[in-house]
């Protein structure tokens, strides 16, 4: 005879329930996704809050005292107290330049000196010597360095990152470098989302012939990447001497027949009117954004393109503007925040992005953490996947050492998370 009671086969399954978290941020979409203007303060909190999660979903998000009555709690439930704690969403990283070999330790040394980035870039440094070391290494080697970096960032709370190649430069390079993402998304806990970055700079042997470097990309890359079905976004680095606004539109329409999604780096060093292109163009999401004029943020906010803000970028380069975070959400544009890592900006750390989005763009905290959780899971279109906590939702979930959301901006330079469930699996356990 079954001992299990009617009642009991009424309630919902659970292999882990979250109990007493004192403040449980659930980033429910019924405030929007993305969430814009005055909609990027609504975190959907809920005091004293549980979760429950049955097979890497999540089946109940609640109250704990509700929680104790809907959930079927059994000796083999994983039960993880999160009194005095918050709770979160997984981090999402919306913009990583996943991929590459070596580092760049030594140009510090010249920004000291007052080498600006494209003059690192001219004399052969920067981008360039990544790509050099990038050649140079084997695909074993990239999903290495790749593994070592998203170890780091599921131990600061990330549960999916964007992944951009861009170091190749050559059509067997970045086919190396997206399937070195593609093993990586197939063997971390990480899920990682690829993006093809051929147009990230103008490789040595095209040098003076951007627009054949720009050919090769359309007829040769573009299409081999797709059927490889290698990659679901397409990014440029529009820039002043990179690639021009028409550059970067040709390589964007291709990238589209060939189904490919767009993101675009744009108006980080000059202003060259790429936010009016990405409008035009319906990008998902543009990354850096310092220098974009009114005119053209506003063609962005109507055509709902997605500004990734990526102060850590700013900070590295030691420059004095930031991206206009204030004025961006009044105009009514969706703000993301990431990382951006990358060998000139290296940092694993959305708790640092949080940080430097508050004290150097002035966001609040419940902004900034709007924009690094349901913002960035719609900068890579998984917004109905990730990005909150809701029943159905991937059970992606961070537990912090502390009691609110406030000391995500407050506490700095250190790792506040206590454990990371990743589909519904403790992955780390600080304390
Ligand atoms: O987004 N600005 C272009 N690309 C990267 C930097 C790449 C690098 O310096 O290696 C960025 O900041
Ligand atoms: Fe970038």
């Amino acid at each position: 005879m079954s001992t299990m009671s009617n009642k009991d086969n009424e309630k919902i399954p659970a292999d882990l329930v979250i109990l007493n978290a004192h403040e449980l941020v659930t980033m429910d979409r019924k405030f929007g996704a993305p969430r814009i203007g005055k909609k990027m303060e609504e975190l959907a909190i809920i005091n004293d809050g549980a979760v429950a999660v049955k097979d890497g979903k999540i089946t109940f998000v609640g109250s704990t005292k509700d929680l104790l009555e809907k959930v079927q709690i059994t000796s083999s439930t994983t039960k993880i107290d999160a009194s005095d704690k918050l709770v979160t969403p997984g981090f999402i990283d919306s913009h990583v330049h996943l991929i590459f070999a070596g580092s760049r330790e030594n140009e510090l040394a010249m920004k000291l000196a007052g080498k600006t980035y494209l003059e690192i870039l001219d004399a052969g440094g920067g981008i360039l010597k990544t790509v050099r070391e990038t050649r140079k290494a084997s695909i074993d080697d990239l999903v290495f360095n790749g593994k070592i970096i998203l170890d780091k960032m599921l131990r600061h709370g990330t549960t999916t990152v964007e992944a951009k190649s861009g170091y190749g430069l050559s059509t067997k390079d970045e086919i190396k470098s997206l399937e070195a993402a593609k093993t990586l998304n197939d063997t971390h806990p990480i899920d990682v989302v690829s993006t093809f970055l051929g147009a990230h700079a103008i490789p040595p042997e095209f040098k003076g012939k951007t627009d054949e470097y720009v050919d090769l990309v359309i007829s040769d890359m573009i299409p081999k990447i797709s059927e490889k079905g290698l990659a679901e976004f397409c990014d440029v680095f529009c820039e002043k001497g990179i690639f021009s606004i028409e550059q970067t539109r040709r390589i964007l329409l291709a990238a589209e027949n060939h189904g490919l999604e767009k993101i675009i780096h744009i108006d980080e060093i000059v202003d060259t009117n790429g936010a009016a292109l990405a409008a035009e163009l319906k990008a998902v999401q543009t990354g850096h954004l310092l220098q974009s004029n009114d005119s053209g943020l506003q063609l962005m906010a109507k055509a709902g393109v997605i500004a990734t803000l990526l102060p850590g970028t700013p900070f590295c380069l030691m420059l004095k503007d930031y991206a206009p975070a204030r004025k961006m959400i009044e105009y009514g544009i969706p703000i993301a925040i990431a990382t951006d890592l990358n060998p000139n900006c290296w940092t694993e750390s959305m708790l640092m992005v949080i940080v430097l989005s508050c004290y150097n763009m002035k966001m609040s905290p419940a902004e900034a953490l709007t924009a690094a959780t349901i913002n960035a899971a719609c900068a890579i279109q998984r917004e109905n996947e990730v990005g909150s906590i809701e029943v159905g939702k991937k059970a992606d979930i961070v537990i912090f050492d502390v009691p609110n959301y406030y000391f995500l901006s407050y506490q700095f330079g250190i790792n506040l998370v206590s454990k990371v469930v990743k589909n519904g699996k403790i992955v780390i356990e600080n304390s």
